[in-house]
C-alpha cells in the first residue's frame, strides 16, 4: 500500500465488523465522468453464484454506507469486479470514485440475487436486457462457461444515453471474443447490441421501443420474444424493468426466482 494511500485511509480507520470482509482494490479504470470500474481481491471463502449482487462500502465511518453492487465477474475469477456509477453527492459513490490501487473496500459477507441461470427454466436463447450500469451482472454472466452449456445463443442489449457508456460492455464483449480459453467455449454464441437514446446516427431506441416495433428481432435476425424458446434477465432502472417486465408478460413470459424458475428475471441497478 502507498504511503498516500495509507494516509487517506487510516485517518477513519475503524474495526472490521464480524460479517464484513475488507478487501484491497488491485484496478480502477474510468470510463467516463460518471461510470467508473473497479476490481478487488477476492476473499478465500467467498462463494457467490454469477449474476448476485453483494453489499459495498468504504472503512471511511464508524457506520459505514453500504450498498447493493451486483458482482460483474463470474463465479470463477480469482478478483472481484464491479462496475459503478458516480452519482455527485451520493452517499457511497462520492467517495469510492476516489479509490486507488491499494485502497480497502468493504464488502458484507452474503451476496444474493435473483439475476441467476437457476432462477430460470431451461431454454434455447438468453436474452439479458440492460440499461447503464445494469450490465455488471451481464459481465458475470457473458464471462460463465456454464451460460453457454446452457444456452445456444445469448443476446446482451445495453441502452444508454451516449456512446460512451456503452464501452464497459463493448470492451467485455470484445474481451470474451479474444479470451483463449472463453473465446473456444463461447464461439460465435454471444451477440451484442448496444444502443445510445440521446446521441449518435442513426440514433439508438429504448429496448422497450425495439421490442415492440420489431427493431430487436430485425436487427439480430431472430423470431421475435417466445417464452417457448427464449429466457431473459432484466437489470436496469425502475422503470426500464417495469416496462420491459410488461412487454414479457404481455408475450406470456412468467417471472422466475430461486425457489420457483421460471421464464424471465428481474433485478434493480442499484445504486442511485
Ligand atoms: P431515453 O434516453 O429515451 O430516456 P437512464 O440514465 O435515465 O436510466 O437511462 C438509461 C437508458 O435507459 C436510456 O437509453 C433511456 O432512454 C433508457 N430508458 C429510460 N427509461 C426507460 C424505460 N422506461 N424503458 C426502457 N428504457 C428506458
Amino acid at each position: 500500500m502507498n504511503v498516500t494511500v495509507e494516509a487517506r485511509q487510516t485517518e477513519n480507520a475503524f474495526p472490521i465488523p464480524a460479517n464484513v470482509f475488507a478487501e484491497t482494490v488491485t484496478e480502477v479504470r474510468h470510463y467516463t465522468d460518471s461510470l467508473f470500474m473497479f476490481r478487488m481481491t477476492r476473499p478465500a471463502s467467498f462463494r457467490f453464484r454469477t449474476g448476485e449482487f453483494a453489499m459495498i462500502g468504504l472503512p471511511n465511518a464508524e457506520k459505514p454506507v453500504f450498498r447493493a453492487y451486483s458482482i460483474a465477474s463470474p463465479a470463477w475469477d480469482e478478483e472481484l469486479e464491479f462496475f459503478s456509477i458516480k452519482v455527485p453527492g451520493g452517499p457511497l459513490t462520492e467517495h469510492l470514485q476516489k479509490i486507488q490501487v491499494g485502497d480497502t473496500v468493504l464488502m458484507r459477507k452474503k451476496p444474493t440475487g435473483t439475476l441467476v441461470l437457476d432462477a430460470l427454466v431451461p431454454g434455447r436463447r438468453l436474452y439479458l436486457f440492460s440499461t447503464g450500469t445494469g450490465v455488471a451482472p451481464f459481465a458475470g454472466i457473458i464471462r460463465d462457461p456454464e451460460t453457454y452449456e446452457k444456452f445456444e445463443e445469448v443476446i446482451l442489449t445495453q441502452t444508454t444515453r451516449t456512446l460512451d457508456e456503452l464501452r464497459y460492455g463493448q470492451d467485455l464483449v470484445a474481451a470474451v471474443k479474444s479470451d483463449e480459453i472463453l473465446s473456444e467455449i463461447v464461439g460465435d454464441k454471444l451477440r451484442f447490441l448496444g444502443a445510445a437514446t440521446r446521441e449518435g446516427e442513426p440514433r439508438g431506441e429504448r429496448i422497450t421501443t425495439m421490442i415492440e416495433n420489431g427493431r430487436l428481432a430485425a436487427e439480430l435476425g431472430v423470431p421475435a420474444l417466445d417464452p417457448a424458446t427464449d429466457r431473459a434477465m432484466i437489470c436496469g432502472s425502475m422503470a426500464m424493468l417495469k416496462d420491459t417486465a410488461a412487454l414479457l408478460e404481455a408475450a406470456a413470459f412468467e417471472e422466475g426466482a430461486n425457489s420457483k424458475p421460471g421464464t424471465y428475471v428481474v433485478e434493480r441497478a442499484f445504486v442511485d
